[in-house]
């Protein structure tokens, strides 16, 4: 009797178990498929690119990176507390007390962190990289208020994935369509800074071997972006020449940071006048496809080029009227 009763008992607790470790078995499978799978739609910072087309600059799954050139004046705390998901590489510029990244020579403006941020991270560099100025608020930002903070929200990432290069910039004053004339500024030196006069000579030694072109132009201020991929197209060696360039040249920063500030866009393979149409340029870079543009380098209500190069202290909240105008014109 007592065999009998047993027996289906066994077999029904044997085939019970079978039963639980095949099913824990395919529910860990299982399990680990969903979690490589679904991660990528439910964590905010790695949501699908469609969702970052649409809004925000730091939504895409790639690595991003910022890097900004900050003298002791200047304040770039903003960026951590706007953009989080953004790693941050903030160097010194003419500081020596400050504990942050340096750079081997205070020499040639931004463009001195931007190409020792390169060369110092050309193996192991993130995916995009934006290259910016430390100030959230700055005459040149492309922005009805000069707020970095919309306009880094509006940039399209996806968009320079695609690219490999984009200017953060479309307006065309300062710097569109034609800048710089190489060849027939050559030795010119205007009272107010323009690199026009020294910049043949300067290209040759930059881009050694490629014809020195009649017209550069791109939108001011050196604010861009680059993505890994891009910037490898390019040998270290050649940021190398560019940096010892910078280190050695007897021009005043202001004229190198400038040549500089003109040559990244042909550094990151675009023509020598990279000016996109502003309404193109907009939608493209900005997400802002509706906007009305009066000509081919400004839309309404975008941008303005201030009277003055540094903005009121206290800005936006303090407007110029409300300041004395005793400054020099725009230049950064
Ligand atoms: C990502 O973009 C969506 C809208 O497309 C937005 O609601 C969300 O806050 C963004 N997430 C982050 C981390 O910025
Ligand atoms: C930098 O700016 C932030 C506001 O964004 C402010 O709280 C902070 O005190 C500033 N730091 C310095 C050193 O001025």
């Amino acid at each position: 009797m007592s065999f009998y009763r047993r027996l289906p008992g066994r077999t029904a607790a044997l085939a019970l178990l079978t039963w639980l470790v095949v099913a824990l078995v395919l529910h860990l499978r299982a399990e680990r498929q969903l979690s490589t799978h679904h991660r990528a739609s439910i964590d905010p910072k790695t949501s699908n690119a469609e969702n970052a087309y649409r809004e925000d600059a730091g939504n895409s799954s790639r690595r991003t990176a910022v890097v900004v050139a900050k003298t002791a004046s200047e304040n770039a705390t903003w960026l951590d507390d706007y953009f989080p998901q953004w790693e941050k590489n903030i160097y010194s510029v003419g500081d020596r007390k400050a504990k942050l990244k340096k750079i081997p020579k205070n020499k040639g403006r931004e463009s001195m962190v931007y190409l020792s941020y390169i060369i110092d991270n050309y193996d192991r560099l993130p995916d995009n990289v934006l290259f910016l100025h430390p100030n959230r608020y700055q005459w040149h930002n492309d922005d009805p208020d000069y707020d970095g903070v919309p306009m880094l929200r509006h940039f399209q990432m996806p968009y320079l994935e695609q690219e490999g290069y984009v200017n953060i910039r479309c307006a065309w004053s300062l710097g569109c369509p034609d800048e710089i004339k190489p060849l027939v500024e050559e030795g010119e030196h205007r009272d107010q800074v323009h690199a026009g006069g020294d910049y043949k000579k300067a290209f040759q030694v930059l881009f050694p071997g490629v014809d020195v072109p009649t017209y550069v132009g791109v939108s001011c201020c050196a604010q861009f972006a680059a993505t890994k991929e891009k910037i490898r197209e390019r040998e270290k060696s050649d940021y190398q020449r560019y940096r010892r360039w910078l280190l050695e040249t007897d021009l005043e920063d202001s004229i190198s940071g400038r040549i500089m500030e003109y040559s990244w866009h042909m550094i990151f393979g675009k023509d020598p006048v990279h000016c996109p149409l502003v309404q193109v340029c907009y939608c493209k870079v900005f997400g802002l496809c509706n906007l009305q543009c009066e000509d081919q380098g400004s839309c309404r209500d975008r941008y303005t080029l201030p009277l003055f190069a540094t903005l009121p202290e206290g800005w936006p909240y303090i407007d110029w009227d409300q300041e004395d105008r005793e400054r020099a014109g725009p230049e950064d």
